[in-house]
């Protein structure tokens, strides 16, 4: 059990692997220095960088793996620029893990699927480790992943791998080059996913990207309480102590990141 007084300090660590995923977004491989952490997917961590502050970012990585954990920055301001600059053996802060992560109960055994948008693959990527480890926690795995270019399409060697235990579609708006995936709006995509009633869909991308695809799955008749959606905000203290990341009566730090989408519909606010 995670020891919650332990949990809101800073702890060191030590970046172990530094790789650009594309331009502006820098995979860390992370060691805690002193223990290990212990994290369920959907989960996010405060990444301190000393001198420049700290910003929440998802673990990438499957808990199953206990020597280190891995996150993916893009570079967006101050932060995350100086974070863009690290490389192995340069040390951090990292606090947590924070938040709720997936509703893991409500997936066991039934069929799943993951639809991400850009840079929404990377705390969805935690989710497909875990999958690809137990796959008998799910009756089924589908994963639809969408993104501007070739370029930008994270983890691509990776998730094409991962045809051998799930339905794997990734589509990119325009294709130039060698692509050997599907093009096109990821929501022109979304029929070609084996959809029923009973599925669990869970989303991570841009709030527009929502908007377009859970009409788009709702027309099949999966419940709005079985539609797990990430949602981002800015926030400062990870913990429900500053206020930065409510919408409503929620805060994002707490009760999110995963929202069910019949906890969110009516607030207009939450996308
Ligand atoms: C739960 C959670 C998980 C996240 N996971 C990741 C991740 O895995 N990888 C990743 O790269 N980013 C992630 N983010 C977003 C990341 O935290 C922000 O990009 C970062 O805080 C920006 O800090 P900065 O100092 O570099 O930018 P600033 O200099 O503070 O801002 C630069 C620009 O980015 C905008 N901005 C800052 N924060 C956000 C935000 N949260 N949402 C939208 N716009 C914002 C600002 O308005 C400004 O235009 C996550 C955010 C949350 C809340
Ligand atoms: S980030 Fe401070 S209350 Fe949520």
């Amino acid at each position: 059990m995670t020891c919650k007084t332990c949990n809101y300090k800073l702890k060191e660590a030590t970046i172990i692997k530094a790789e650009n995923l594309c331009r502006d977004i820098l995979a860390l491989r992370i060691k805690l220095d002193k223990d290990s952490l212990i994290f369920k997917p959907g989960q996010f961590i405060m990444l301190s960088i000393f001198g420049y502050g700290e910003v929440p970012v998802a673990v990438t990585t499957t808990p199953d793996i206990k020597d280190y954990f891995e996150v993916a920055v893009r570079n967006v301001g101050t932060v995350t620029r100086a974070i863009n600059r690290l490389k192995a053996r340069d040390k951090v802060g990292i606090r947590g893990p924070y938040g709720n992560g997936y509703d893991f109960k409500d997936m066991h055994d039934k069929d799943v699927a993951v639809i991400a948008g850009g840079l929404g693959i990377a705390p969805l990527r935690s989710l497909i480790e875990y999958a690809k480890n137990h796959p008998k926690a799910f009756k089924s795995f589908q994963i639809l992943y969408g993104a501007k270019n070739p370029g930008e399409v994270l983890y691509d060697e990776e998730l094409f791998a991962c045809e051998k235990f799930a339905r794997t579609m990734l589509t990119v708006d325009e294709a130039q080059g060698h692509w050997h995936g599907e093009t096109g709006l990821i929501t022109k995509h979304v029929d070609k996913l084996r959809i029923t009633p009973e599925m669990r869909v869970i989303m991570c991308g841009p709030p527009v990207m929502y908007k377009f695809i859970i009409p788009e799955i709702e027309k099949y008749g999966i419940p709005d309480e079985h539609i797990q959606i990430l949602l981002e905000r800015r926030m400062k203290c990870g913990i429900g102590k500053c206020q930065h990341c409510t919408f409503g009566d929620k805060y994002v730090c707490l009760d999110g990141p995963v929202f069910k989408y019949s906890e969110i519909k009516n607030n207009m606010e939450a996308i």
